[in-house]
């Protein structure tokens, strides 16, 4: 289903350099796999493919009532809480698909003009919500649920409002699930055990999924094959080949890793990923700097500084082998652009032969390539590759030392809005800051 190749970095980097940690990647299974390592307690994702399998049923009802009631469906949340479902909706719908309710995110920005263009856009549509937060006091995404749990209110009463929204949330704490069983909402819980970046196939991927239509049971039987054929503690693991490969090029200077991809509807599996990898990897003073690039787009701006910038990049390349669809240049009689040697081709042998020039080129620029080769993606393959990614990250951070479950860093920014924002109990931390932005503005 998936393969690692790595014949685009041998250029840079010796197969010996990349045995060398074999060991160590072992150790760091069986941490992970014993519950014995930093962050055990939120390792729980592991086995969501088993645990999800009595909830499913409920899940998909709740969809598709919402779905059934609804032009539009809302869904709030922010981070882990929305990327997963957003990437899998993106990645396996087709692209003009008209097909089920509209799903709109929110509660991932505080924009209040997209908030207002989005209120006028509702006047003359039915809508409903799944509001979705493991803590139940993230800021985005509850003042975003607010704004249109009010709004449901005023338009159908709270009754009606009530079984309009479906919250998904801690399963004991939190203001979201106080809110939730005051008002009688519909609930579904985010384990303990999982954090929100690794927690797409759990309720708080799979009830957005379901509402869009994606084969929920088949993401979770990709999830669980892939659990299976990664449990192999030896080079022939594609999990081990990417950790080890991603390791020694950061320890040769490769601080930078992109996640490219050639197909526009990954753009979001690549925003899903840099929040698995950004957030479980980057502390402590460590860890890869992730990016992403759309090619061929981006070979139009990055791709210039892939080629001859700073040499302190590598690039792991997503390669569809085979898309759900396809098209052929057509021919001309006239020739008049040239492009008839182009014509009765696929686009998709145009691409690959891109994607081929793309990998010697930036190769021979001096930065090596991973490809991850998956030969078609429907929603067991997504599924199958979502905890391939979450393997590989939690293998990762371990094998930089880190604990790969916690965010620490993100509290800095929330502790300073919350005290220029006036939120009690931050007053003091308010005034001192207040000063601080005083003298940087004077
Ligand atoms: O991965 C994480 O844990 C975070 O990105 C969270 O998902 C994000 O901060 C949202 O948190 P919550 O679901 O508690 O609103």
């Amino acid at each position: 289903m998936i393969d690692v190749r790595l014949e685009h970095l041998y250029s840079q980097l010796g197969q010996d350099e990349i045995d060398s940690s074999m060991t160590k990647l072992e150790e760091c299974h069986t941490l992970l796999e014993d519950g014995t390592g930093p962050g055990s307690e939120f390792t729980g994702w592991l086995r969501l493919h088993q645990r999800m399998e009595p909830v499913v049923g409920t899940i998909k009802k709740a969809a598709q009532r919402l779905a059934e009631q609804s032009d539009v469906v809302l869904i709030i949340g922010i981070g882990g809480s929305y990327l997963g479902a957003k990437a899998a909706l993106e990645a396996l719908r087709p692209y003009f698909s008209k097909d089920g309710p509209e799903i709109v995110f929110i509660g991932h920005h505080l924009s209040g003009e997209y908030i207002a263009d989005l209120c006028r856009y509702l006047e003359d549509k039915s809508f409903s919500i799944n509001v979705i937060s493991k803590s139940g006091t993230t800021t985005e995404p509850a003042v975003a649920f607010r704004t249109f749990k009010t709004l449901l209110e005023k338009r159908y009463g709270e009754k009606e409002a009530a079984r309009r929204i479906v919250a998904t949330t801690d399963a004991h704490k939190g203001a979201l699930r106080e809110l939730a069983k005051a008002k009688g909402y519909e609930t579904f819980e985010v384990p303990d055990d999982v954090g929100g970046r690794y927690s797409v196939l759990s309720a708080v991927g799979l009830l957005p999924l379901a509402i869009g239509g994606i084969d929920v049971d088949a993401m979770l039987k990709g999830a669980k094959n892939a659990s299976e054929r990664y449990q192999e503690r030896s080079w022939a693991n594609p999990v081990y080949k990417y950790v080890l490969a991603r390791q020694a090029l950061y320890h040769k200077g490769k601080t930078i890793e992109m996640f490219v991809h050639y197909e526009p509807k990954l753009h979001f599996l690549a925003e899903w990923w840099k929040q698995l990898f950004g957030e479980s990897e980057g502390k402590d003073g460590k860890g890869l700097f992730v990016a992403s690039a759309g090619f061929t787009t981006d070979l139009h701006s990055l791709g210039q500084y892939i080629q001859d910038g700073q040499r302190c990049l590598f690039e792991t390349v997503l390669n569809i082998k085979n898309p759900v669809s396809d098209f052929e240049v057509p021919f001309d009689r006239d020739d008049l652009d040239g492009l008839n040697y182009l014509s009765n081709r696929k686009y998709s042998e145009i691409t690959q032969k891109a994607m081929e020039a793309t990998l010697l080129a930036h190769e021979d620029g001096g930065a090596p390539n991973i490809v991850i080769d998956v030969e078609r993606l429907d929603a067991y393959a997504l599924g199958h590759l979502f905890y391939f990614y979450e393997l590989s990250c939690a293998l990762s951070g371990y094998m930089l030392g880190v604990n790969p479950f916690d965010q620490p860093g993100v509290e800095a920014y929330k502790k300073n809005m919350f005290a220029l924002l006036g939120k009690p109990g931050f007053e003091e931390l308010g005034d001192r800051i207040k000063e601080r932005i005083k003298k940087k503005t004077r």
